[in-house]
Protein backbone atom coordinates (compact mmCIF):
# COMPACT_ATOMS: atom_id res chain seq x y z
CA UNK A 1 0.00 0.00 0.00
CA UNK A 2 1.74 2.62 -1.14
CA UNK A 3 -0.82 5.46 -1.78
CA UNK A 4 0.33 8.50 -0.80
CA UNK A 5 3.10 10.62 -2.40
CA UNK A 6 4.23 12.87 -0.40
CA UNK A 7 7.88 13.94 -0.13
CA UNK A 8 9.66 15.56 2.54
CA UNK A 9 12.12 17.19 1.03
CA UNK A 10 14.42 18.96 3.44
CA UNK A 11 14.70 22.92 3.03
CA UNK A 12 18.30 22.88 1.89
CA UNK A 13 21.42 23.14 3.36
CA UNK A 14 20.20 20.08 5.17
CA UNK A 15 20.73 16.60 3.57
CA UNK A 16 18.77 14.15 5.72
CA UNK A 17 20.89 10.67 5.29
CA UNK A 18 21.68 7.76 7.25
CA UNK A 19 25.48 8.24 8.81
CA UNK A 20 26.51 4.57 7.86
CA UNK A 21 23.95 3.00 5.69
CA UNK A 22 24.97 1.02 2.63
CA UNK A 23 22.70 0.19 -0.37
CA UNK A 24 19.23 0.27 -1.26
CA UNK A 25 16.71 -1.81 0.86
CA UNK A 26 14.07 -2.97 -0.80
CA UNK A 27 10.71 -4.37 1.49
CA UNK A 28 8.43 -6.38 -0.36
CA UNK A 29 4.96 -5.00 -1.90
CA UNK A 30 2.69 -4.57 0.72
CA UNK A 31 4.23 -4.50 3.80
CA UNK A 32 2.64 -1.76 5.98
CA UNK A 33 4.44 1.55 7.03
CA UNK A 34 3.02 2.64 10.69
CA UNK A 35 3.69 4.49 13.76
CA UNK A 36 2.34 4.10 16.75
CA UNK A 37 1.22 5.26 19.99
CA UNK A 38 -0.73 5.00 23.18
CA UNK A 39 -4.36 6.38 24.24
CA UNK A 40 -2.58 7.58 27.68
CA UNK A 41 0.23 9.14 26.17
CA UNK A 42 -1.07 10.86 23.63
CA UNK A 43 -4.90 12.02 24.04
CA UNK A 44 -5.03 13.99 27.02
CA UNK A 45 -8.47 15.24 27.73
CA UNK A 46 -8.49 13.46 30.88
CA UNK A 47 -12.14 13.80 32.51
CA UNK A 48 -13.62 15.35 29.22
CA UNK A 49 -16.88 13.59 28.09
CA UNK A 50 -17.04 11.16 30.69
CA UNK A 51 -13.60 9.79 31.19
CA UNK A 52 -12.99 8.82 34.63
CA UNK A 53 -9.53 8.09 36.28
CA UNK A 54 -7.78 4.95 34.71
CA UNK A 55 -4.73 3.92 37.23
CA UNK A 56 -2.39 5.85 35.51
CA UNK A 57 -4.53 8.97 36.57
CA UNK A 58 -4.21 7.58 39.94
CA UNK A 59 -0.40 6.65 40.16
CA UNK A 60 0.70 10.28 39.07
CA UNK A 61 -0.81 11.51 42.03
CA UNK A 62 1.46 10.00 43.79
CA UNK A 63 4.47 11.63 45.01
CA UNK A 64 7.42 10.65 43.26
CA UNK A 65 6.12 7.99 41.30
CA UNK A 66 6.78 9.75 38.35
CA UNK A 67 9.38 12.49 37.35
CA UNK A 68 8.91 15.64 37.69
CA UNK A 69 4.86 14.55 38.64
CA UNK A 70 4.06 14.65 35.36
CA UNK A 71 0.60 13.42 34.20
CA UNK A 72 -1.27 12.80 31.08
CA UNK A 73 -4.09 15.41 31.67
CA UNK A 74 -2.97 17.40 28.56
CA UNK A 75 -0.64 15.05 26.98
CA UNK A 76 -0.55 15.80 23.06
CA UNK A 77 -3.96 16.36 23.05
CA UNK A 78 -5.07 14.33 20.71
CA UNK A 79 -8.14 14.11 21.79
CA UNK A 80 -8.86 17.75 19.93
CA UNK A 81 -6.06 17.72 17.72
CA UNK A 82 -6.43 14.67 16.20
CA UNK A 83 -7.72 15.76 12.55
CA UNK A 84 -4.36 17.67 12.65
CA UNK A 85 -2.41 14.31 13.91
CA UNK A 86 -4.17 12.31 11.39
CA UNK A 87 -3.13 15.07 8.21
CA UNK A 88 0.33 15.14 9.12
CA UNK A 89 -0.04 11.05 9.18
CA UNK A 90 -0.94 11.25 5.51
CA UNK A 91 2.33 14.00 4.83
CA UNK A 92 4.18 11.28 6.77
CA UNK A 93 2.81 8.39 3.63
CA UNK A 94 1.55 6.19 6.68
CA UNK A 95 -0.31 3.38 5.63
CA UNK A 96 -1.57 2.33 9.44
CA UNK A 97 -1.91 4.23 12.74
CA UNK A 98 -1.65 2.28 15.99
CA UNK A 99 -3.51 3.98 18.41
CA UNK A 100 -5.33 2.14 21.55
CA UNK A 101 -8.43 3.20 22.69
CA UNK A 102 -8.80 4.13 26.73
CA UNK A 103 -10.81 1.76 28.86
CA UNK A 104 -11.95 4.41 30.91
CA UNK A 105 -13.02 6.86 28.26
CA UNK A 106 -15.31 4.02 27.20
CA UNK A 107 -16.73 2.14 30.73
CA UNK A 108 -15.52 4.79 32.98
CA UNK A 109 -15.23 3.39 35.98
CA UNK A 110 -15.66 -0.21 34.47
CA UNK A 111 -19.24 0.39 34.61
CA UNK A 112 -21.64 1.08 31.66
CA UNK A 113 -20.44 2.42 28.45
CA UNK A 114 -20.03 6.03 27.95
CA UNK A 115 -21.70 6.89 24.09
CA UNK A 116 -19.53 10.76 24.40
CA UNK A 117 -16.18 9.12 25.46
CA UNK A 118 -16.75 5.97 22.57
CA UNK A 119 -17.67 8.73 19.72
CA UNK A 120 -14.28 9.68 19.82
CA UNK A 121 -13.01 6.73 18.56
CA UNK A 122 -15.81 7.04 15.85
CA UNK A 123 -14.46 10.30 15.07
CA UNK A 124 -10.69 9.09 14.56
CA UNK A 125 -11.62 6.30 13.14
CA UNK A 126 -13.66 7.64 10.37
CA UNK A 127 -11.11 10.11 9.67
CA UNK A 128 -8.33 7.58 9.67
CA UNK A 129 -10.06 5.94 7.10
CA UNK A 130 -11.00 9.14 5.31
CA UNK A 131 -7.42 9.63 4.63
CA UNK A 132 -6.38 6.02 3.79
CA UNK A 133 -4.80 5.26 6.82
CA UNK A 134 -5.55 1.38 7.94
CA UNK A 135 -6.73 1.81 11.92
CA UNK A 136 -4.62 -0.45 13.70
CA UNK A 137 -6.09 -0.67 17.52
CA UNK A 138 -4.94 -2.00 20.20
CA UNK A 139 -7.98 -3.00 23.35
CA UNK A 140 -5.25 -2.23 26.08
CA UNK A 141 -1.97 0.04 26.49
CA UNK A 142 -1.87 -0.20 30.62
CA UNK A 143 -4.56 2.04 31.17
CA UNK A 144 -6.91 0.22 33.46
CA UNK A 145 -9.92 1.92 34.84
CA UNK A 146 -8.71 2.74 38.71
CA UNK A 147 -12.21 1.65 39.66
CA UNK A 148 -11.29 -1.96 38.38
CA UNK A 149 -8.44 -1.40 40.24
CA UNK A 150 -10.06 -0.89 43.65
CA UNK A 151 -11.84 -4.49 42.56
CA UNK A 152 -8.75 -6.30 42.20
CA UNK A 153 -6.90 -5.03 39.11
CA UNK A 154 -5.14 -7.59 37.48
CA UNK A 155 -4.59 -9.65 40.20
CA UNK A 156 -8.75 -10.45 40.26
CA UNK A 157 -9.81 -12.83 38.00
CA UNK A 158 -13.09 -10.97 37.43
CA UNK A 159 -10.90 -8.37 35.31
CA UNK A 160 -10.26 -11.18 32.31
CA UNK A 161 -13.97 -11.37 31.80
CA UNK A 162 -14.26 -7.51 32.02
CA UNK A 163 -12.32 -6.97 29.38
CA UNK A 164 -13.48 -9.07 27.22
CA UNK A 165 -16.54 -7.22 27.83
CA UNK A 166 -15.19 -4.23 26.63
CA UNK A 167 -13.54 -6.05 23.51
CA UNK A 168 -17.50 -6.44 22.45
CA UNK A 169 -18.17 -2.79 23.20
CA UNK A 170 -15.52 -1.84 21.01
CA UNK A 171 -16.44 -4.00 18.72
CA UNK A 172 -20.02 -3.64 18.55
CA UNK A 173 -19.11 0.26 18.10
CA UNK A 174 -16.07 0.38 15.28
CA UNK A 175 -16.41 -3.54 13.89
CA UNK A 176 -17.46 -2.54 10.73
CA UNK A 177 -14.46 -0.31 10.39
CA UNK A 178 -11.60 -1.59 12.26
CA UNK A 179 -10.48 -4.90 11.11
CA UNK A 180 -7.26 -4.92 13.03
CA UNK A 181 -7.21 -5.83 16.98
CA UNK A 182 -4.42 -6.22 18.81
CA UNK A 183 -5.82 -7.25 22.67
CA UNK A 184 -2.80 -5.95 24.83
CA UNK A 185 0.19 -4.02 24.73
CA UNK A 186 2.93 -5.39 26.50
CA UNK A 187 1.82 -7.45 29.18
CA UNK A 188 4.90 -7.78 31.08
CA UNK A 189 5.36 -4.43 31.68
CA UNK A 190 1.39 -4.45 32.92
CA UNK A 191 1.93 -7.40 34.80
CA UNK A 192 5.81 -7.29 36.14
CA UNK A 193 6.40 -3.00 36.05
CA UNK A 194 2.82 -2.53 37.33
CA UNK A 195 2.11 -5.36 40.39
CA UNK A 196 5.93 -6.28 40.89
CA UNK A 197 8.50 -3.83 40.79
CA UNK A 198 5.87 -0.77 41.26
CA UNK A 199 7.49 1.29 38.48
CA UNK A 200 4.42 1.62 36.74
CA UNK A 201 0.56 1.99 38.14
CA UNK A 202 -0.95 0.61 40.08
CA UNK A 203 2.87 0.75 41.60
CA UNK A 204 1.74 -2.76 43.66
CA UNK A 205 5.15 -4.59 45.14
CA UNK A 206 4.12 -8.08 45.32
CA UNK A 207 5.74 -11.17 43.41
CA UNK A 208 2.51 -13.18 43.57
CA UNK A 209 0.26 -10.37 42.60
CA UNK A 210 2.85 -9.60 39.27
CA UNK A 211 2.40 -13.43 38.30
CA UNK A 212 -1.38 -13.54 38.73
CA UNK A 213 -1.91 -10.22 37.06
CA UNK A 214 0.14 -12.04 33.98
CA UNK A 215 -1.98 -14.91 33.75
CA UNK A 216 -4.97 -13.34 34.36
CA UNK A 217 -3.94 -10.73 31.53
CA UNK A 218 -3.50 -13.79 29.32
CA UNK A 219 -7.02 -14.92 30.21
CA UNK A 220 -8.35 -11.29 29.21
CA UNK A 221 -6.38 -11.66 25.72
CA UNK A 222 -7.71 -15.49 25.18
CA UNK A 223 -11.47 -14.23 26.31
CA UNK A 224 -11.32 -11.59 23.71
CA UNK A 225 -10.00 -13.24 21.17
CA UNK A 226 -12.78 -16.09 21.02
CA UNK A 227 -15.06 -12.79 21.46
CA UNK A 228 -13.64 -10.89 18.70
CA UNK A 229 -13.47 -14.25 16.60
CA UNK A 230 -17.21 -14.98 17.06
CA UNK A 231 -18.07 -11.42 15.76
CA UNK A 232 -15.45 -11.39 13.14
CA UNK A 233 -14.19 -14.68 11.72
CA UNK A 234 -11.99 -12.23 9.37
CA UNK A 235 -11.20 -9.96 11.34
CA UNK A 236 -6.58 -10.15 12.25
CA UNK A 237 -6.68 -10.83 16.02
CA UNK A 238 -3.32 -10.68 17.46
CA UNK A 239 -1.16 -9.28 21.04
CA UNK A 240 2.21 -7.58 21.29
CA UNK A 241 4.38 -8.14 23.34
CA UNK A 242 7.79 -7.02 24.13
CA UNK A 243 11.19 -9.10 23.47
CA UNK A 244 14.34 -8.77 24.60
CA UNK A 245 17.47 -10.46 23.42
CA UNK A 246 19.33 -12.32 26.06
CA UNK A 247 22.97 -12.96 25.55
CA UNK A 248 24.99 -14.65 27.99
CA UNK A 249 28.26 -12.92 28.96
CA UNK A 250 30.30 -16.07 28.67
CA UNK A 251 28.37 -19.01 26.25
CA UNK A 252 30.46 -21.47 28.17
CA UNK A 253 29.76 -20.54 31.57
CA UNK A 254 27.05 -22.78 32.88
CA UNK A 255 25.79 -19.55 35.29
CA UNK A 256 25.82 -16.98 32.69
CA UNK A 257 23.90 -19.58 30.43
CA UNK A 258 21.50 -19.81 32.98
CA UNK A 259 21.13 -15.94 34.22
CA UNK A 260 20.04 -15.53 30.16
CA UNK A 261 17.53 -18.64 30.28
CA UNK A 262 15.82 -16.96 33.19
CA UNK A 263 15.38 -13.76 32.05
CA UNK A 264 14.54 -15.02 28.70
CA UNK A 265 11.50 -17.37 30.08
CA UNK A 266 10.63 -13.91 31.92
CA UNK A 267 10.43 -11.86 29.15
CA UNK A 268 10.11 -13.73 26.08
CA UNK A 269 8.27 -17.26 26.89
CA UNK A 270 6.27 -16.49 29.80
CA UNK A 271 3.46 -15.08 27.46
CA UNK A 272 4.67 -16.05 24.20
CA UNK A 273 4.31 -20.00 25.19
CA UNK A 274 0.80 -19.47 27.19
CA UNK A 275 -0.69 -17.87 24.23
CA UNK A 276 1.13 -19.55 21.16
CA UNK A 277 1.95 -23.07 22.48
CA UNK A 278 -1.17 -23.21 24.99
CA UNK A 279 1.65 -24.25 27.99
CA UNK A 280 4.15 -22.88 30.44
CA UNK A 281 7.56 -23.98 30.06
CA UNK A 282 8.15 -26.30 32.72
CA UNK A 283 12.02 -24.09 33.50
CA UNK A 284 9.36 -20.90 34.09
CA UNK A 285 7.20 -22.68 36.43
CA UNK A 286 9.96 -24.01 38.47
CA UNK A 287 11.57 -20.49 38.21
CA UNK A 288 8.40 -18.86 40.26
CA UNK A 289 7.69 -22.01 42.28
CA UNK A 290 6.05 -20.91 45.40
CA UNK A 291 4.81 -17.75 44.26
CA UNK A 292 1.10 -19.11 43.15
CA UNK A 293 0.89 -19.36 39.92
CA UNK A 294 -0.67 -22.50 39.04
CA UNK A 295 -3.47 -21.73 41.85
CA UNK A 296 -4.53 -19.07 39.13
CA UNK A 297 -4.60 -21.28 36.38
CA UNK A 298 -8.32 -23.31 36.16
CA UNK A 299 -8.78 -26.11 34.06
CA UNK A 300 -9.35 -24.62 30.38
CA UNK A 301 -7.60 -21.28 30.70
CA UNK A 302 -4.81 -22.27 28.70
CA UNK A 303 -6.65 -23.72 26.15
CA UNK A 304 -8.63 -20.19 26.04
CA UNK A 305 -5.39 -18.24 26.39
CA UNK A 306 -4.01 -19.89 23.51
CA UNK A 307 -6.96 -19.49 20.99
CA UNK A 308 -5.63 -18.77 17.79
CA UNK A 309 -4.50 -15.26 16.63
CA UNK A 310 -3.30 -14.15 13.13
CA UNK A 311 -0.72 -12.11 14.15
CA UNK A 312 2.12 -11.39 16.79
CA UNK A 313 3.35 -7.69 17.22
CA UNK A 314 6.94 -7.57 18.32
CA UNK A 315 8.16 -4.43 19.80
CA UNK A 316 11.70 -4.57 19.96
CA UNK A 317 14.39 -1.99 21.76
CA UNK A 318 17.23 -3.35 23.09
CA UNK A 319 19.13 -7.02 23.74
CA UNK A 320 21.11 -7.70 27.21
CA UNK A 321 24.57 -9.34 27.53
CA UNK A 322 23.64 -11.13 30.61
CA UNK A 323 25.50 -12.59 33.19
CA UNK A 324 25.24 -14.17 37.04
CA UNK A 325 27.16 -12.95 40.10
CA UNK A 326 29.22 -16.04 40.83
CA UNK A 327 29.90 -16.08 37.56
CA UNK A 328 31.21 -12.39 37.45
CA UNK A 329 32.72 -12.63 40.89
CA UNK A 330 35.37 -15.37 39.72
CA UNK A 331 36.06 -13.55 36.47
CA UNK A 332 36.47 -10.20 38.13
CA UNK A 333 35.53 -6.90 36.44
CA UNK A 334 32.86 -3.88 37.19
CA UNK A 335 30.13 -4.43 39.68
CA UNK A 336 27.14 -5.19 37.68
CA UNK A 337 23.72 -3.52 37.20
CA UNK A 338 21.48 -5.94 39.17
CA UNK A 339 17.89 -6.70 37.70
CA UNK A 340 16.69 -8.72 40.55
CA UNK A 341 15.22 -5.65 42.12
CA UNK A 342 12.20 -5.17 39.39
CA UNK A 343 11.94 -9.32 38.56
CA UNK A 344 8.66 -11.48 39.35
CA UNK A 345 10.97 -13.86 39.75
CA UNK A 346 12.41 -15.06 43.29
CA UNK A 347 16.30 -15.76 43.50
CA UNK A 348 16.95 -13.19 40.66
CA UNK A 349 19.71 -11.52 43.00
CA UNK A 350 22.41 -12.50 40.99
CA UNK A 351 21.40 -11.72 37.28
CA UNK A 352 23.21 -8.87 36.07
CA UNK A 353 23.49 -7.10 32.86
CA UNK A 354 26.78 -6.20 31.86
CA UNK A 355 27.20 -3.38 29.75
CA UNK A 356 28.59 -3.56 26.46
CA UNK A 357 30.30 -1.30 24.09
CA UNK A 358 27.18 -0.55 22.38
CA UNK A 359 26.47 2.83 22.11
CA UNK A 360 23.32 4.00 23.99
CA UNK A 361 19.64 5.77 23.58
CA UNK A 362 18.51 8.14 26.26
CA UNK A 363 16.38 5.76 27.70
CA UNK A 364 20.26 4.14 28.50
CA UNK A 365 19.16 0.98 26.09
CA UNK A 366 21.94 -0.38 24.12
CA UNK A 367 21.39 0.08 20.20
CA UNK A 368 21.41 -3.61 18.67
CA UNK A 369 19.70 -3.82 15.47
CA UNK A 370 21.21 -7.44 14.72
CA UNK A 371 19.30 -8.98 17.94
CA UNK A 372 16.09 -7.96 16.11
CA UNK A 373 17.09 -10.48 13.31
CA UNK A 374 17.66 -12.39 15.57
CA UNK A 375 14.29 -12.39 17.27
CA UNK A 376 12.38 -12.25 14.68
CA UNK A 377 14.24 -15.48 13.29
CA UNK A 378 13.74 -17.30 16.38
CA UNK A 379 10.18 -16.46 16.32
CA UNK A 380 9.25 -17.45 13.34
CA UNK A 381 10.90 -20.57 13.84
CA UNK A 382 10.02 -21.59 17.42
CA UNK A 383 6.38 -19.83 17.47
CA UNK A 384 4.80 -17.78 14.66
CA UNK A 385 5.78 -20.26 11.77
CA UNK A 386 4.36 -23.72 12.74
CA UNK A 387 1.06 -21.99 14.17
CA UNK A 388 0.55 -20.13 10.81
CA UNK A 389 1.04 -16.67 12.27
CA UNK A 390 2.13 -13.25 10.46
CA UNK A 391 4.80 -11.32 12.46
CA UNK A 392 4.76 -7.24 12.77
CA UNK A 393 7.13 -5.22 14.39
CA UNK A 394 4.31 -3.25 16.45
CA UNK A 395 7.26 -0.88 18.03
CA UNK A 396 10.63 0.39 17.76
CA UNK A 397 12.29 3.28 18.13
CA UNK A 398 14.69 5.42 20.15
CA UNK A 399 14.18 8.53 22.71
CA UNK A 400 16.87 11.65 22.31
CA UNK A 401 16.81 14.97 23.28
CA UNK A 402 16.78 16.62 20.33
CA UNK A 403 15.89 20.51 19.96
CA UNK A 404 15.04 22.46 17.16
CA UNK A 405 17.65 24.76 15.74
CA UNK A 406 16.29 28.68 15.12
CA UNK A 407 14.56 27.99 11.53
CA UNK A 408 12.92 25.12 13.88
CA UNK A 409 14.42 22.18 12.03
CA UNK A 410 15.18 19.16 14.33
CA UNK A 411 17.95 17.12 13.17
CA UNK A 412 17.99 14.00 14.92
CA UNK A 413 20.43 12.03 12.93
CA UNK A 414 20.66 9.84 15.61
CA UNK A 415 17.13 8.36 15.63
CA UNK A 416 17.22 8.71 11.93
CA UNK A 417 20.52 5.98 12.05
CA UNK A 418 18.47 4.02 14.71
CA UNK A 419 15.53 3.49 12.25
CA UNK A 420 18.21 2.85 9.45
CA UNK A 421 19.91 0.31 11.55
CA UNK A 422 16.47 -1.85 12.62
CA UNK A 423 14.76 -1.65 9.31
CA UNK A 424 18.00 -3.15 7.36
CA UNK A 425 17.89 -5.92 10.19
CA UNK A 426 14.14 -6.71 9.71
CA UNK A 427 14.97 -7.01 5.68
CA UNK A 428 17.53 -9.43 6.40
CA UNK A 429 15.03 -11.38 8.84
CA UNK A 430 12.35 -11.46 6.00
CA UNK A 431 15.72 -12.34 3.57
CA UNK A 432 15.99 -15.54 5.82
CA UNK A 433 12.66 -16.52 6.21
CA UNK A 434 10.35 -14.38 8.78
CA UNK A 435 6.87 -13.64 7.62
CA UNK A 436 6.87 -10.22 8.91
CA UNK A 437 4.53 -7.67 7.39
CA UNK A 438 4.84 -4.22 8.47
CA UNK A 439 6.48 -1.70 10.93
CA UNK A 440 5.59 0.78 13.63
CA UNK A 441 7.95 3.57 14.31
CA UNK A 442 7.65 4.51 18.62
CA UNK A 443 6.64 6.88 17.82
CA UNK A 444 4.45 9.04 16.07
CA UNK A 445 4.86 11.90 18.20
CA UNK A 446 7.05 13.16 20.96
CA UNK A 447 4.10 11.78 24.12
CA UNK A 448 4.22 10.60 28.32
CA UNK A 449 6.54 8.48 28.73
CA UNK A 450 5.38 6.86 31.84
CA UNK A 451 7.13 7.07 34.03
CA UNK A 452 9.76 9.77 32.68
CA UNK A 453 6.90 11.95 32.07
CA UNK A 454 7.70 14.18 29.25
CA UNK A 455 11.23 13.78 29.79
CA UNK A 456 12.18 11.54 27.12
CA UNK A 457 11.21 12.11 23.16
CA UNK A 458 10.82 8.93 21.24
CA UNK A 459 8.87 11.07 18.09
CA UNK A 460 9.39 11.19 14.76
CA UNK A 461 7.85 14.59 15.50
CA UNK A 462 8.52 16.92 18.05
CA UNK A 463 5.61 17.66 20.06
CA UNK A 464 6.58 21.81 21.87
CA UNK A 465 3.91 20.95 24.99
CA UNK A 466 3.74 24.78 25.71
CA UNK A 467 2.13 25.41 22.42
CA UNK A 468 1.10 22.11 21.24
CA UNK A 469 3.11 23.00 18.13
CA UNK A 470 4.07 19.65 15.93
CA UNK A 471 7.39 19.49 13.89
CA UNK A 472 8.51 17.04 11.76
CA UNK A 473 11.84 16.01 12.53
CA UNK A 474 14.72 15.09 10.30
CA UNK A 475 13.50 11.13 11.01
CA UNK A 476 10.52 11.51 10.00
CA UNK A 477 11.02 13.41 6.96
CA UNK A 478 13.36 10.89 5.86
CA UNK A 479 10.62 8.01 7.24
CA UNK A 480 8.07 9.67 4.98
CA UNK A 481 10.15 8.88 2.11
CA UNK A 482 10.84 5.16 3.09
CA UNK A 483 6.79 4.99 3.20
CA UNK A 484 6.35 6.41 0.24
CA UNK A 485 8.45 4.45 -1.89
CA UNK A 486 9.11 0.97 0.36
CA UNK A 487 12.58 0.88 0.75
CA UNK A 488 15.39 2.36 2.80
CA UNK A 489 17.99 3.89 0.76
CA UNK A 490 21.20 3.72 0.05
C1 LIG B 1 6.84 0.29 24.92
C2 LIG B 1 5.49 0.83 25.26
O1 LIG B 1 4.51 0.11 24.60
C3 LIG B 1 5.35 2.32 24.99
O2 LIG B 1 4.19 2.75 25.61
C4 LIG B 1 6.57 3.05 25.47
O3 LIG B 1 6.44 4.44 25.34
C5 LIG B 1 7.77 2.56 24.68
N1 LIG B 1 7.95 1.16 24.98
C6 LIG B 1 9.07 3.27 25.00
O4 LIG B 1 9.43 3.01 26.30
Amino acid sequence: MMNHMTSFRPTSPHVISPANASGVVRFPEGFLWGAATAAYQVEGAAWTDGRQDSIWDEFARVPGAVLHGDDGAVACDQYHRYREDVALMRRLNLDTYRFSTSWSRVHPAGGPVNPAGLAYYDRLVDELLANDILPWLTLYHWDLPQALEEQGGWANRDTAYRFADYAVTMHEALGDRVGVWTTLNEPWCSAFLGYTGGQHAPGRQSRSDGLAAAHHLMLGHGLAVQALRERAPEANLGITLNFEVEDPVDPENPADVDAARRLDGQFNRMFADPIIKGAYAPDVLEDVAGLGLEDHVHDGDLEIISTPIDSLGVNYYHGNLVGSEPARAERGGEAPTDRATSSPFPNDEGVYVHPRDLPVTDMEWEIQPEGLTRLLLRLQKDYTGPAGIKLCVTENGCAYDDVPDESGYVDDQNRLDFYDGHLRAIKEAIDLGADVNGYFAWSLLDNYEWAWGYGKRFGIVRVDYETQERTVKASGRWYADVARDGLVPA
